[in-house]
């Protein structure tokens, strides 16, 4: 018995170094298998926010803007003992290609809650009780990972708006492409790619001391692939918390860059 895990944990290890050594296939946009589009961060885009920011990879733009801490309507909603954190996810309707129809959807409702669950972690929240924040995460351009984007922009608006935060939360997907462990699907990755096994994506939120605050998996994917993605999104996220803190420090410096 011993000797066959031994020996299932060798077949294992193969496997791993072979997708790692996959990895290194190319990818129809060119990047490397552990390479991110390139990001750009800016805080403080609009002045009738309480906060707002906008996060930028490759052609996915996300810009988030925050309301509150305010009086929390309907009443009946208010959670007397601690705020309340309220995300809106919407994709403009010239986001994509193909016109999307304006309004919430199914999509647009699980990734705002989504987004919801990846922030509220790192918020203190019981110093609002009877409070709402409000969240508006509207994607002006979406190329895949906009949940993400969405996350990250999100992130920077509420601590531009000085609500009271543990850490920064930095947000990005890991894929699998076949077999092939792979960082921040694009939308051909995401939604065209069918070889082999087909395309994964695993949306991953860290906090800027590598905690995890949001995982999502959707398809078939082996524990070592997982660890690989977790590897790889963890090394990007420090690359996104730069990039986030690089702009709020540039909001409050006020100077344009
Ligand atoms: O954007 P994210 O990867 O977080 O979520 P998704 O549901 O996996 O969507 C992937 C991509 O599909 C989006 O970023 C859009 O580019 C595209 N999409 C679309 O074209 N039309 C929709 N109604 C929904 C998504």
């Amino acid at each position: 018995m011993v000797r066959k895990m031994k020996k299932m944990k060798k077949i294992n290890m193969k496997q791993t170094k072979h997708n790692i050594k996959m990895a290194e296939t190319k990818r129809k946009s060119g990047r490397k298998a552990d390479e991110m589009r390139p990001i750009s961060a800016k805080v403080g885009i609009i002045p009738n926010a309480n906060g707002s920011a906008m996060f930028q990879s490759g052609k996915t733009i996300a810009i988030a803007a925050v309301y509150g801490p305010k009086e929390h309507h309907p009443r009946s909603q208010r959670n007397p003992s601690r705020g309340t954190l309220r995300c809106t996810y919407n994709m403009l309707s010239f986001s994509v290609t193909d016109r999307i129809r304006p309004g919430s959807n199914r999509r647009s409702t699980e990734i705002s809650k989504i987004i919801g669950w990846a922030l509220e972690p790192v918020l203190m929240l019981d110093k609002y009780p009877g409070k709402v924040i409000d969240v508006c995460i509207n994607m002006i351009q979406a190329d895949a990972g906009t949940r993400c984007a969405g996350i990250n922009a999100a992130a920077m608006a509420l601590a531009h708006a000085g609500i009271p935060m543990k850490n920064m939360v930095s947000s990005i997907a890991a894929g699998k492409l076949d077999k092939t462990i792979v960082l921040d699907l694009d939308k051909y990755e995401d939604s065209e790619f069918e070889g082999g096994e087909g395309s994964t994506d695993i949306p991953i939120t860290f906090t800027n001391d590598g905690k995890l605050t949001h995982i999502q998996v959707d398809g078939h994917i082996t524990v070592e692939q997982l660890k690989e993605a977790m590897k790889m999104t963890r090394e990007a996220s420090k690359k996104i918390y730069e990039v986030q803190k690089q702009a709020l420090k540039d909001s409050v410096g006020g100077g344009e860059k």
